[in-house]
């Protein structure tokens, strides 16, 4: 069975349901109805019935619930739930109190259907959150951030991707499956951050993609072969980050820093690393910045032919995700498996 195949049937077994905000969207109406035929989630999808028409006027949305944030009976509850949660938070720009009241709160929800499905999931109506096809990865997360926060234990939300090889592997991935962190959130994690990413993103790896992690903390100096102490002073990051980590969870295999190859290639890394248990044979790659992750996943996935599934949000209290605004249903449908498996 192909890897989403897998990821289908297991999420199919867990029996969550799952939010989608994006009921204007017919991408997402589409999705919707195949995941809900294929069993893999029951699907709260909000909108108004004229507009999943609009959006998808043949589609067959048999079993999907769908929910109108104007005539929902649940408003008030969420209303509620968003004012205690961000009382005593003040806007950036204003300095007053973000929501005045419950009354301010319920007029912010009915216009912002991200936020309405972040409450939908924090009062545990839904087991996960999906959105992201025609919202930015900001305004997609942000709700996220301010009522989901983030797990006990994690001060850090972060992403990581779950890379697939187009023919079951090759001699530096025998897995076939592999996990990039964080290719999509954190701009310039400090050190603590980037602890808290390999950490969330081993995660991923055992619970999502079913690999034993090897974590390698990515740089490009092995093991204090370059330095740039003049300039941006990464590798005493990473190298900080490293022994964080590793004391956070010692039971990891865990180590850096590397250079990608003595991370990947056993000859490499037996050269350059002698005596670590994860150079050369790393499965789990954490980048220094957004810039590096983004561009290494993306050369991944264009230049080697792997499939990238994510990013997948890691480290929120709840399972909640962020899909690419040119994402395909079929993204939309793994995603939504993704974050069944998260929330199982
Ligand atoms: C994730 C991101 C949207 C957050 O930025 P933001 O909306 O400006 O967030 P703010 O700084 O206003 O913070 C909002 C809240 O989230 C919290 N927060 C922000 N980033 C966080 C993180 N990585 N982990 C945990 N909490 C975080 C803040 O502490 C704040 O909490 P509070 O309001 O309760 O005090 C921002 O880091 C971002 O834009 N990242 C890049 C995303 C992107 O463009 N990706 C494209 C590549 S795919």
């Amino acid at each position: 069975m192909d890897f989403v195949k897998e990821l289908e049937a297991k999420a199919a077994a867990a029996g969550k349901t799952i939010v989608l905000c994006e009921g204007e969207d017919k991408r997402v109406v589409e999705a919707a109805s195949i995941i809900v035929k294929k069993g893999i989630a029951k699907i709260i999808l909000l909108g108004t019935d004229a507009e999943v028409k609009a959006a998808c006027p043949d589609v067959d949305l048999t079993g999907v619930q769908l929910v109108d944030p104007a005539t929902d009976k649940n408003a008030d509850k969420y209303a509620e739930l968003l004012f205690k949660a961000r009382e005593g938070k003040v806007n950036k720009k204003t300095g007053a109190p973000e929501y005045a009241d419950v009354a301010a709160a319920k007029a912010y929800i009915l216009k912002d259907r991200t936020m309405y499905g972040a409450l939908i999931l924090k009062a545990g109506d839904a087991d996960g959150f999906v959105s992201g096809a025609c919202h930015s990865t900001a305004n997609t997360l942000r709700p996220g951030l301010q009522v989901i926060k983030t797990a006990p234990g994690i001060k850090t939300v972060s992403s990581s991707f779950i890379m697939v090889a187009p023919e079951g592997g090759n001699k530096y991935v025998p897995e076939g499956v592999c996990v990039m962190g964080d290719c999509a959130i954190n701009i310039e994690p400090t050190a603590e951050q980037l602890a808290d990413i390999a950490i969330a993103s081993a995660d991923t790896a055992k619970k999502i993609a079913g690999v034993e992690p090897r974590v390698a903390m990515l740089s490009f100096s092995t093991k204090g072969s370059g330095n740039d102490d003049k300039f941006f002073k990464s590798v005493p990051k990473v190298q900080e980050a490293v022994k964080l980590a590793q004391a956070a969870a010692p039971e990891l295999a865990l180590d850096g820093e590397f250079q990608f190859d003595a991370a990947v290639a056993p000859e490499v890394g037996e050269l350059k690393a002698p005596g670590s248990k994860v150079a050369g044979h790393a499965n789990t790659f954490i980048f220094p910045n957004i810039n590096a992750g983004n561009i290494g996943y993306k050369i991944c996935q264009r230049m080697g032919g792997w499939m990238a599934i994510g990013p997948i949000c890691q480290g929120f209290a709840k399972p909640l995700n962020d899909l690419s605004r040119g994402c395909n249903v079929d993204d939309i449908v793994a995603t939504v498996a993704v974050t069944a498996l998260q929330a199982n």
